[in-house]
């Protein structure tokens, strides 16, 4: 019965009772043989080839917020500075990627922690490639959160905080979407009808109701320039 097996995924992690049926919903097709004859094949290119190639490190830079709080304008803002400055760098973003990899899931907390899980490995596979990555996605729950810093390699994730208090996101409502869920027109809408659980540790707090975009861009490239991950 593949729904009493436990998620290799949260085992390996250290989570326990979690119902992973309902938390991984995109993988239910994994059944008691899916792990046992599979064998990772190692690639003759290293990490550490990448990087010296690159001439820069690579890293997940985690942009975590409300709606509206600017995480895909900073992430954009900063991929576009770092490949001016000769760097690879690639910006993954939830409107975008729910289209695609993410199409099938919705905004229930079950739905969510699949997204961040999926975002989470894609990251990971792109530190490998070399490549900064940078994810702009709500990650509301801080152990989904925290569950792709433990899935990186110490060190890679760079969780940053962009700090803007919800009345300042509705007051911009880019999308529209906050006059939507105060009407109840968008259930579980975070910040009005779903939660945000801010970082308690953010490498980095960027408080976008008062800082232009080209500040956040400098913290940022400074943070990257004091862990060495460029411009050493
Ligand atoms: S997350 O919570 O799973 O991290 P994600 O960042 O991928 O969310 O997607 C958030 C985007 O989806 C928002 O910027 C908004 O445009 C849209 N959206 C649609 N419905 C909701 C909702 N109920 N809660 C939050 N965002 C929503």
């Amino acid at each position: 019965d593949p729904t009493s097996i436990l998620n290799p995924f949260f085992v390996a992690h250290g989570a326990s009772a979690v119902n992973w049926p309902d938390l991984v919903r995109g993988s239910l097709r994994m059944n008691a043989s899916f792990s046992n004859n599979i064998h990772k094949h190692k690639s003759l290119v290293s990490r550490d080839d990448r990087v010296r190639l690159n001439g820069h490190k690579s890293a997940v830079l985690w942009f975590t917020g409300l709606s509206g709080a600017g995480k895909s304008s900073v992430a954009h803002a900063v991929e576009k500075s770092l490949h001016d400055l000769g760097c690879q760098a690639f910006v993954f973003d939830g409107d975008n990627v729910r289209h695609g990899l993410c199409a099938d899931l919705g905004f229930s907390a079950e739905d969510r922690a699949e997204n961040i899980r999926r975002i989470g490995e894609l990251s990971k596979l792109f530190t490998e490639t070399g490549v900064i990555a940078l994810t702009a996605f709500i990650s509301p729950y801080r152990v989904d959160r925290d569950r792709v810093r433990e899935l990186v390699t110490p060190g890679d994730f760079i969780e940053i905080y962009c700090n803007c208090p919800v009345a300042v996101c509705e007051q911009r409502d880019v999308k529209g979407l906050y006059a939507k869920a105060r009407s109840g027109v968008i259930k579980d809408f975070t910040g009005v009808s779903a939660p945000y659980e801010p970082p308690e540790a953010a490498e980095l707090v960027l408080d976008t109701a008062t800082l232009s975009l080209e500040e956040c861009v400098e913290l940022v490239l400074t943070l990257l320039r004091e862990k060495g991950i460029f411009g050493t």
